[in-house]
This record gives structure tokens, sequence and C-alpha cells, in this order.
């Protein structure tokens, strides 16, 4: 009796402890404030809600330096070129914007401000590029249907009102005005994704919330292209996925399904491709351990903490590693230190598959480079080991493309990126393997290392130089190490 009444006490006790520390605060309003229906300005929103706003602004401040091995994003307050980070992507995405300029992520209150001041080739695909950036774009698309798509980007911008045009996400964006609850504003996107899965969204938690008002931007969206290559419209390729299992195969599987949903030619193989972006909400929720766990995105990236006598949601959205692993610790009893190691051992074995692939891939693009070249000269290319050559080629460049556009270097869900780089890894060496034997029947000698001439596309892109001495060599790491 004694013992269980004490067993009960300390269940309540631990219950208890629980609860305040991981139940989501409540919305603590600045009394009398109200914020109207329809209200864009954070800074009204502000009034009633300070240390969220005050949080959220500080997305614009540098993060702190050293902190994190591989998302450099905002450090110090320089941006980050990924080019520069990864040269085989040079290589590969030659020939349209992501080739001439590709930044490391930054902070919230810098996206509208980058995509202004961003090479004019990356925002070719119109005013959809503006679907991940400004709170207007719901009204936008609604409004101006397919001329929102397609027309110039800077046409589109300029229907911002004035005073917004450099505002990013905001409060609207992720909340109801009258109670703070979370929402899902990306209807024309996220929610026609969710459809496919078959997700009843009356029936949402608030946890799934906490990772759904990312998902509206942090997924891959693909842009359906007319015969002229203007933007008709934008979509989540989740078809055939379902609710914690969006697969890069099914992924892959409809970017590859028809010719509109190609956006850009690959400069080195000329061929036309699809593209796939940001798909943190993907990696993760397809069974990784957190997900797996019941953890969300906010639980990492927006950890509980003390502003006055008020338990708040940090509103500046950054690495963990930059907030010294505080929110890891919410569930997590080890150190901060462990915790560090834990994420760079995770990053480093995912990082080095990375490149290899990447190499792998870029040495292929060079074989079809040489392959079109013979052809274009007369020699007869065998049609069936070409064709399967491409077929790898492109299965493995989009899982490698998949994991390199994905922010967390592995984290998120380490053994499926691993799966996804063994893959792009395997698909690339048998490309190779094919290619070389379709070259070889057409009686073209092909040397042993394939010079990627990696130079002459990292430094040929305007203004944009090498940000620094890369770390891996202008060459391929597997080559010959002479
Ligand atoms: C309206 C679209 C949108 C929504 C919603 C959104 N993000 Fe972002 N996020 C972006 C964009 C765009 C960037 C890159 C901004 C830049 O580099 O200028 C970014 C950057 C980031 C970064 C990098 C910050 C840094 O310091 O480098 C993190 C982390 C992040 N987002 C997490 C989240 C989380 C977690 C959520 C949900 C609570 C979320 N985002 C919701 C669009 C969005
Ligand atoms: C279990 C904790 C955890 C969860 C859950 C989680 N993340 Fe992360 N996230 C991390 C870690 C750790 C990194 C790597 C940070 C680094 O290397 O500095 C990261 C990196 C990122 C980055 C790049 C940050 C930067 O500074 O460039 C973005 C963006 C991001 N996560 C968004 C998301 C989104 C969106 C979700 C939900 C779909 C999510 N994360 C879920 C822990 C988490
Ligand atoms: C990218 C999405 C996003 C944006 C933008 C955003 N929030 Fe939040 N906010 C959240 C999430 C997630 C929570 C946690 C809600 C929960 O667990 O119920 C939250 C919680 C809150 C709460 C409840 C108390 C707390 O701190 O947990 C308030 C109040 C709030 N936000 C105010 C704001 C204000 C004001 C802005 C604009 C300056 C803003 N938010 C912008 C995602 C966002
Ligand atoms: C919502 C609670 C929660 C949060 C927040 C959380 N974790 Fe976890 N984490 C878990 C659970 C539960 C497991 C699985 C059980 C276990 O192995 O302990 C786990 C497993 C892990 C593992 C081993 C499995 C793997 O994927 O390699 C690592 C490493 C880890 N977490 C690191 C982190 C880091 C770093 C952060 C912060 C960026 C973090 N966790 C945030 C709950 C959490």
């Amino acid at each position: 009796m004694k013992m269980k009444l004490i067993a009960t006490l300390i269940a309540t006790a631990l219950f208890g402890a629980m609860t305040t520390a991981c139940s989501p605060p409540k919305a603590e309003m600045v009394k009398g404030v109200q914020i109207p229906d329809g209200t864009v300005d954070p800074a009204v929103w502000g009034k009633a809600y300070p240390a969220e706003y005050e949080g959220w602004k500080n997305t614009a401040e540098a993060t702190p330096v050293g902190k994190s091995k591989y998302k450099k994003g905002n450090d110090g307050g320089e941006t980050f070129d990924k080019l520069s980070e990864y040269p085989f992507m040079a290589l590969l995405f030659n020939g349209w914007g992501f080739g001439v300029e590709y930044n490391e992520p930054r902070g919230h209150l810098h996206m509208l401000k980058d995509q202004a001041v961003a090479d004019p080739s990356r925002v070719k695909a119109g005013g959809v590029c503006l679907t991940c950036k400004t709170p207007y774009a719901p009204a936008l698309a609604a409004k101006h249907g397919l001329d929102y798509f397609s027309k110039p980007y800077k046409d589109v911008a300029a229907l911002i009102p004035k005073e917004h045009q450099e505002l990013g996400v905001s409060c609207i964006d992720c909340h109801n005005n009258k109670d703070m609850t979370l929402r899902i504003s990306r209807g024309f996107t996220l929610g026609k994704a969710l459809q496919k899965l078959g997700v009843d969204q009356t029936k949402l938690t608030n946890q799934e919330m906490r990772s759904l008002v990312c998902a509206q931007c942090h997924v891959s969206y693909s842009i359906v292209k007319s015969p002229e290559m203007k933007s008709q419209d934008v979509f989540l390729p989740w078809d055939k996925s379902t609710w914690g299992k969006i697969s890069i195969e099914n992924i892959i599987k409809k970017i590859r399904s028809d010719k509109s949903y190609g956006e850009w030619t690959q400069a080195v193989t000329g061929f036309k491709l699809a593209f796939i972006r940001h798909p943190e909400f993907e990696m993760f929720s397809n069974n990784s351990v957190h997900w797996m766990a019941g953890a969300s995105c906010a639980d990492c990236h927006m950890p509980y903490t003390k502003v006055g006598s008020q338990k708040i949601s940090d509103h500046r959205i950054m690495s963990p590693m930059k907030n010294d692993f505080k929110a890891c610790q919410q569930c997590h009893a080890e150190s901060a230190e462990w915790l560090k190691n834990q994420v760079i051992a995770i990053q480093d074995r995912a990082a080095s598959q990375y490149i290899r692939s990447g190499y792998a891939l870029a040495t292929v693009a060079k074989l079809f480079e040489l392959t079109h070249k013979e052809q274009a000269a007369g020699k007869q290319i065998d049609k069936e080991l070409y064709d399967l050559a491409k077929d790898h080629y492109e299965e493995g460049f989009y899982r490698n493309l998949f994991f390199g556009a994905e922010n967390s270097l592995g984290f998120h869900n380490p053994t499926e990126a691993m799966r996804i780089l063994g893959d792009a890894t395997m698909h690339a060496g048998k490309a190779e393997a094919l290619l070389r034997q379709a070259l070889a029947k057409a009686g073209v000698n092909v040397p042993a290392t394939i010079d990627l001439e990696l130079s002459k596309y990292t430094n040929n892109r305007g203004l944009k130089k090498l940000m620094f001495n890369p770390k891996q060599e202008l060459k391929d790491p597997f080559g010959p190490q002479s």
C-alpha cells in the first residue's frame, strides 16, 4: 500500500515535471491588444506577443562562429557558397541559376532580401519563386493564378505592398490571429500534397502541426513548365507516398514521369532534368529515429526558453548546435559535448558518402560529354547501352541532389541518408561501366581517369568566385592522387 502510494507520488511528480518541460507554453498576450484579421505586419502581432516577436527579429542577426561544423549559413554575418564547399555541384548544376549561385541557408528574416540580390538566373522561373518567401504568396496565387507563376519575378514581387517587399516568413504564415493556434497557410502547395498522402487535415495533432508549419516551405517542390519553358504550376511530388514514408523512389518516379517537370538543361550532358529542393520534411518524416520518437521540427529548432517569468518557444529559429544543444537537452540527459560529437560523427560519415557519389556522378557527366562529342564526329554508340547508362545516371543524380539539398547533412535521418547515398554511388558506378562499354564498342579510347575540369565550372560564373579554398581539392578525391 505504502509502496504503491510512493510510486504514485513519484509518477505524479515525474509526470508533472515532464508536462512543465515538454508541453507547449500558453500564448500569453499583453492585455488588451487585438490582432485584426488578415494582419500581415509582424510588428502588430509583436505588440501582443513581444517576446516571440523579439526572437523572430533576431533571425536577422549573424549566427555564432565555430559552433556548427557544416552549416555556416550566416556565421559572423557571412553568406556561405555551397558551390565552394562542394565543387562537383558547380559541374553538375552548370547550365542554370544553381550552377551560378547556391548559398547555404540563413536566418528567416533574410529570405526576400537574399532573393532580391541573388543572381538574376536564380529567379528566372518567375513569380513562382516567391511561394516560400513572402506571406503574400497564397493571396497572390489565388488572385493572379497562372500569371503569378509565369510572370517575371520582378513584376510579381512588385505586387507585394511596398512596405513588405523585404518581409519573409511572418506570424501569419504559421498562426491564427485569434488564439495563436498553428495553421497551414499554403493550402495550394502543402494542403494539396497532404491530400495526396491521404491525410485528413481536420485531424492533425498539435505535435504534427509543429512540423507541418515548417513543411510549408522545407519540402521539395517541382515547377511545371510549358513547352516554351514558362512556369505553369508548383506541386510537391508526394504522389504514391504515405504519411511517414515519402520516399526518394516515389519522388524520382514522379519527377521523371513527365517532360513538363524538366526545369533546366544540364550543360555538361545536355539532359533536360527536374530538380529537388530542401526536402527537410520528407527526409525527417521517413521513419527517422526522432520522428518515430514523436519529435517535431519545433522541438529541435524552437526550444522552450525563459523570458523573464514567461516560458516561450524560441522564435529565433536556427541550428540547434548554435544554441548549444539546449533543444536536445529537453529530452536528452547527455552533455552538449556528447551531443555535438554525435551530430558531427553522423554528418562526417554522410558528407564523405555524399562527396564520393558527387564526384562519381560528375565523372559520368563528363563521360556523357565525351560520348556526345564522339557521336557528333560520326561514331556509332550502342543505343541500348547508352539508354541504360542514362537511366542509371539520372537515378543517381536525383539521389545525390536530394541529399545535397536537404539541410541537415544527414542528421535528420542518418540511416536513410546513408541508404540514399549508397544507391547514388551504385547507380553512378553502373552508368560509368555501361558508358565505357558503349565507348569501347565504338572504338573510342577512354582514359582511366576523367579530367573533370572543375575550375571551369567553379570559377566561370560571373562575379561569383570560389569563396575560400575548398577543403576538398579541385579534383576527384578518388582519382589518382598525384
Ligand atoms: C515561408 C517559408 C518558410 C517557413 C514556413 C519556414 N521556413 Fe525555415 N527557411 C525558409 C527559407 C527561404 C530559408 C532560407 C533563408 C535565406 O537563406 O535567406 C529558411 C531557413 C531556415 C533555417 C536556417 C537558419 C540559419 O540560421 O541558417 C532553419 C534552421 C529553418 N529555416 C527552420 C525552420 C523551421 C524549424 C520552421 C518551422 C517552425 C521553418 N523553418 C519554417 C523558409 C521557411
Ligand atoms: C532531433 C532534432 C531535430 C529535428 C526533429 C529537426 N531538426 Fe533540423 N536540424 C537538426 C540538427 C542537429 C541540424 C544540423 C545543424 C548543424 O549542422 O548546424 C539541423 C539542421 C537543419 C537545417 C539547416 C540549418 C542551418 O543552419 O543551415 C534546417 C533548415 C532544418 N534543420 C530544418 C528542420 C525542419 C524543417 C525539421 C522538421 C521537418 C527539422 N529540421 C527537424 C536537428 C533537428
Ligand atoms: C515558421 C512558423 C512560425 C512563425 C513564422 C511564427 N511562429 Fe509563433 N510559434 C510557432 C510554433 C511552432 C509555436 C509552438 C506552438 C505550439 O506548440 O502549440 C509557436 C508559438 C507561439 C506562441 C505561443 C507561446 C509560445 O511561445 O510557445 C506565440 C504567442 C507566438 N508563437 C507568437 C508569434 C509571433 C508574434 C510571431 C511573429 C512575430 C510568430 N509567432 C511567428 C511557429 C511560428
Ligand atoms: C522530443 C525529444 C527529443 C529531442 C528534442 C531530441 N531527441 Fe534525440 N532522441 C530522442 C529519442 C526518444 C531517441 C531514441 C531513443 C534513444 O536512443 O535514446 C533519440 C535518439 C538520438 C540519437 C541516437 C539515434 C540517432 O539518430 O543516431 C542521437 C544521436 C540523438 N538523439 C541526438 C539528438 C540531438 C543532437 C538533438 C538536438 C538537436 C536531439 N537528439 C533532440 C528524443 C529526442
